[in-house]
């Protein structure tokens, strides 16, 4: 389908472990369409990540088709596939990946910097502002909380107005305030700029606020579960 944002044919991830091969996500088909919310939510070890590993590019199909953005990822090489996903991607890890070096005004911008937006400190500024930390933005990683750094995270992920947002579990490390508003940011940022969201979650009432449930279990769509 040509008009999804993220369409997976019987797609399919196994990886090499130290005791032989491990089947991940076995037969997965599944289409996105432009502006939909979807939750990802499952069981720990159901694959929740792993798929959206799959979706982002950061792991390759073992097997089937995976199409994000209307490209093929199978067919695109590394270079490309960064391009893509640093141009039209907001990804938030269920482990932050912050760089370590940089402070959090820094994380945000230097992205940005990195597509080309000339008012890129301003706007990661504007971001950390918008995730409520402005006041941290001279701070390095190790220097705030958990919960401080998956909003700066998620401000670097959503700072270049991404058309597609893949978040693990972005509230996971907040309290049930923060959580909060961070959710109303990235609804409102993805209704504003029309972007696509899936994210993972383990809260209910947050997956009740997306326009579609998809349920894992044991690396396949259960679809015994009502959406
Ligand atoms: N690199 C790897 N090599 C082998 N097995 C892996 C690898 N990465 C993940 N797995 C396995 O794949 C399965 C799915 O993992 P995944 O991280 O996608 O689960 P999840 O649904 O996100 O779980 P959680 O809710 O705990 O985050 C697990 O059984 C995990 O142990
Ligand atoms: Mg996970």
């Amino acid at each position: 389908m040509t008009s999804s944002i993220v369409s997976l044919q019987r797609a399919g991830l196994t990886l090499r472990s130290g005791t032989g091969q491990v089947e991940i996500l076995k037969d997965i088909s599944l289409d996105v369409a432009p502006g939909e919310t979807l939750a990802l939510i499952g069981p720990s070890g159901s694959g929740k990540s792993s798929l959206l590993m799959l979706i982002g590019g950061l792991e390759r199909a073992s097997a089937g088709r995976v199409t994000t953005l209307g490209h093929d990822l199978n067919s695109l090489g590394e270079d490309a596939l960064s391009r893509l996903r640093r141009g039209a991607m907001g990804v938030v890890f269920q482990s932050f990946n912050l760089i370590p070096t940089m402070t959090a005004l820094e994380n945000v911008a230097v992205p940005l910097e990195l597509v080309g937006v000339s008012d890129a400190s301003a706007r990661a500024g504007a971001q950390l502002d918008a995730v409520g930390l402005s006041a941290r933005s001279g701070h390095y990683p190790s220097q705030m909380s958990g919960g401080e750094q998956q909003r700066v995270a998620l401000a670097r992920a959503t700072a270049p107005r991404p058309r597609l947002i893949l978040a693990d579990e972005p509230t996971g490390n907040l309290d049930g305030v923060t959580g909060a508003a961070i959710i109303e940011l990235l609804f409102d940022l993805s209704a504003q700029h029309g972007a696509t969201l899936i994210l993972v979650t383990h809260d209910p009432e947050l997956a009740a606020r997306c326009s579609r449930v998809v349920s894992l279990r044991d690396g396949r769509i259960d679809e015994s579960q009502p959406a």
